[in-house]
């Protein structure tokens, strides 16, 4: 591909400008409000593992609890449901487990992934790290503050990840294959994500790819098929693989566009930092490949250049086509699917809402 336009089709019918979830179906959002409380109840439960006695340093399990405490989109917990109830499943307990599963091992990846972008916000409070490097340094405590925090952080994403692995445990096979397959994936996107940075390589292509692995696939695409092989409709996995797959990719460039272009207050996390930190986004592979001066601003660091100079740029633009082509996509998979007109309503609107949001 030389342009992600030449790959572009018209936008979605229904526009792009439907950035809000509509009322979902009740029972969707009865399990919704379940899985928030089966959080809540799971974590307060965990609160014993506080280091507690003569320490004063507050512990993984707290700093799990206050990222997932803070609230996000819980798109992982929504696809799965989705996936679940569109493919015809009664509300029960292993969906929302399992629902509680993918927010806690997205907890996980958000915590090491803010360690490995040097990321100070998340969800609009202090990283992990940056939090306890800063209780290190405001206790004059021994060693360097840096590693401290970083310390924490990494035994909190393990911990994380720990409980999701903990509220699986048990589902049948297909099940736990499928989990299996979505952690790995995600650890190998994000050794690209770091590899392609740290090489500045860009390459549209594997822009892609990075973004689908990385992010889409644990995002949307395998919470849905989670939610249909708890159903038991494998009949269902391969329209929510063309989905998801499509729609994963469109969630991710939408969150590159955010960091290139948005606002860190609507967002709760840092602006403008792929750049500095030369992360190969497709907005960047694209613009360094169209312009030979863009590799230099990346490597003079200068983040607040780049995005004067690529805002509502051609490759901007591009960027937003391929997400409109990716929605349409998605919308496509769904026509085909085997699915009660509901709920393909319910997942087009979902596709507008994660395609097309401001945080
Ligand atoms: C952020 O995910 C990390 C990515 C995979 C891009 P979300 O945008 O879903 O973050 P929260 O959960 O709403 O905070
Ligand atoms: C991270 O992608 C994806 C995972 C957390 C696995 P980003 O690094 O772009 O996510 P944000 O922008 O920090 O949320
Ligand atoms: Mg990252
Ligand atoms: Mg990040
Ligand atoms: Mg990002």
């Amino acid at each position: 591909m030389t342009t992600a336009a030449a790959q572009t089709a018209s936008p979605p019918a229904g526009g792009p400008a439907a950035p809000t979830t509509p009322a979902a179906p009740a029972a969707l959002s009865l399990m919704l409000a379940e899985v928030e409380e089966g959080l809540r109840a799971f974590l307060a439960g965990q609160a014993h593992r506080r280091p507690g006695g003569r320490l004063k340093g507050a512990g993984p399990a707290e700093a799990v609890a206050e990222l997932v405490g803070a609230g996000g989109k819980r798109l992982r917990p929504r696809f799965l449901l989705s996936g679940y109830l569109a493919a015809g499943g009664e509300p029960g307990r292993d969906p929302v487990r399992a629902a509680m599963a993918l927010e806690l091992l997205h907890a996980a990846a958000l915590i090491h992934d803010d360690v490995m972008d040097d990321a100070d916000r998340r969800r609009s409070r202090p990283t992990v790290h940056a939090r306890h490097a800063d209780v290190h340094r405001a206790n004059g405590w021994f060693g360097e503050s840096r590693r401290y925090g970083e310390s924490v952080a990494i035994l909190a994403g393990d911990l994380a990840w720990a409980y999701a692995d903990h509220l699986m445990a048990g589902l049948p096979a297909a099940v736990a294959a499928h989990w299996f397959e979505l952690k790995a994936e995600l650890i190998e996107g994000q050794a690209l994500d770091v590899a392609a940075a740290a090489e500045l390589l860009p390459d549209p292509e594997l822009a892609r790819y990075i973004a689908v692995v990385k992010s889409g696939r644990y995002t949307i695409h395998r919470p849905l098929v989670l939610g249909a092989l708890l159903a038991g409709r494998t009949d269902l996995t391969g329209a929510f693989e063309q989905y998801g797959e499509a729609l994963g990719e469109a969630f991710q460039l939408r969150d590159d566009l955010i960091d290139a272009f948005g606002d860190g207050r609507a967002s709760g996390k840092p602006a403008a930092q792929d750049f500095g930190h030369g992360k190969m986004t497709l907005l960047l592979s694209l613009a360094m490949r169209s312009d030979p001066a863009i590799r230099t601003l990346v490597e003079r660091g200068e983040s607040g250049m780049l995005r004067e100079r690529l805002s509502g740029s051609a490759v901007h633009a591009d960027v937003e086509a391929r997400i409109a082509h990716l929605v349409a996509r998605a919308d496509a998979a769904l026509t085909a699917a085997e699915l009660p007109p509901r709920w393909r309503a319910e997942l087009r609107a979902a596709a507008r809402a994660a395609a097309y949001r401001t945080s």
